[in-house]
C-alpha cells in the first residue's frame, strides 16, 4: 500500500510508492525561502513573481502567501519540444506574459529544475525583456539530471533523479493536487 495523506481521500495510494517531500517539509521550507526573499528584497518596489504553468501553481500560491512583501503575479505557459527524455531546450510559448516586465524585479517561480534546459531558455527570454533583476525560486532540483547549470538562488530541495508527482507536478495531468511530492510507481507508466 502507498502513502495516505492525512485527512484526505486515498485515491492514489496504489500509485505512490514513497513520499519524497512531505507537506510539512514543504510548508517549513516555503516559509524559510519566503523569509530570505523578504529580507533580500526589503525596500524594493515592483517585485514580480513569474510562475510557470501549470506545475508551479501550488508552490507559487503558497510562496506568495508566505512572503511578507507586496508582489504582483504573472504566469507563463511553455512547452518543450520533444519527449521528456530528449528535452531539447527548444521551447514554445503557449501563454506569454500579460505585460511589460522592464524595470521590474522578477522572481521566476519553478516547481522543478530537471535538465535545466527549460529554465535556461526562460531566463534568456526574460532577460531580453529588460527586468531590473532576475532570480529563480525553485522548490525542487534533480542535481543528477542537470545538463545546463542554472543559478537557482532560492532552492527548496535537491531530490533523486526519479520521476516525482504531486504539489503541482503531474503524470498525464494527474496527481497535481497531492499536498506532498511523491515517487510514482513505474507500473503506473506501463498501465
Ligand atoms: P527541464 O529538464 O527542462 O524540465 O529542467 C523541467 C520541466 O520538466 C517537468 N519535469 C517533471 N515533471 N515530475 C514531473 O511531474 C518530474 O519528476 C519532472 N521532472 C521534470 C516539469 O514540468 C519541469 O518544469
Ligand atoms: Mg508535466
Amino acid at each position: 500500500a502507498g502513502y495516505m495523506a492525512a485527512g484526505r481521500g486515498n485515491w492514489y495510494a496504489d500509485d505512490i510508492s514513497k513520499v519524497i517531500v512531505s507537506e510539512e517539509q514543504i510548508r517549513e521550507k516555503t516559509a524559510e525561502l519566503a523569509k530570505q526573499v523578504a529580507a533580500d528584497y526589503a525596500g524594493v518596489d515592483g517585485l514580480l513573481l513569474v510562475g510557470v504553468l501549470k506545475g508551479a501553481v501550488m508552490f507559487m500560491a503558497d510562496f506568495a502567501r508566505s512572503l511578507d512583501h507586496p508582489v504582483e503575479l504573472e504566469f507563463m505557459a511553455i512547452s518543450s519540444y520533444g519527449t521528456r527524455a530528449t528535452s531539447s531546450g527548444v521551447v514554445r510559448i503557449l501563454k506569454d506574459l500579460d505585460r511589460d516586465i522592464s524595470g521590474k524585479h522578477v522572481l521566476v517561480i519553478e516547481d522543478i529544475v530537471d535538465s535545466g534546459l527549460t529554465l535556461s531558455w526562460l531566463l534568456k527570454y526574460l532577460t531580453s525583456r529588460g527586468p531590473a533583476s532576475l532570480e529563480v525560486v525553485a522548490l525542487l532540483r534533480k542535481p543528477d539530471a542537470v545538463k545546463v547549470d542554472i543559478p537557482v538562488k532560492y532552492l527548496g530541495f535537491d531530490i533523486p533523479n526519479e520521476f516525482v508527482v504531486g504539489y503541482g507536478l503531474d503524470y498525464a495531468e494527474r496527481y497535481r493536487e497531492l499536498p506532498y511530492v511523491g515517487l510514482l510507481r513505474p507500473e503506473v507508466y506501463e498501465r
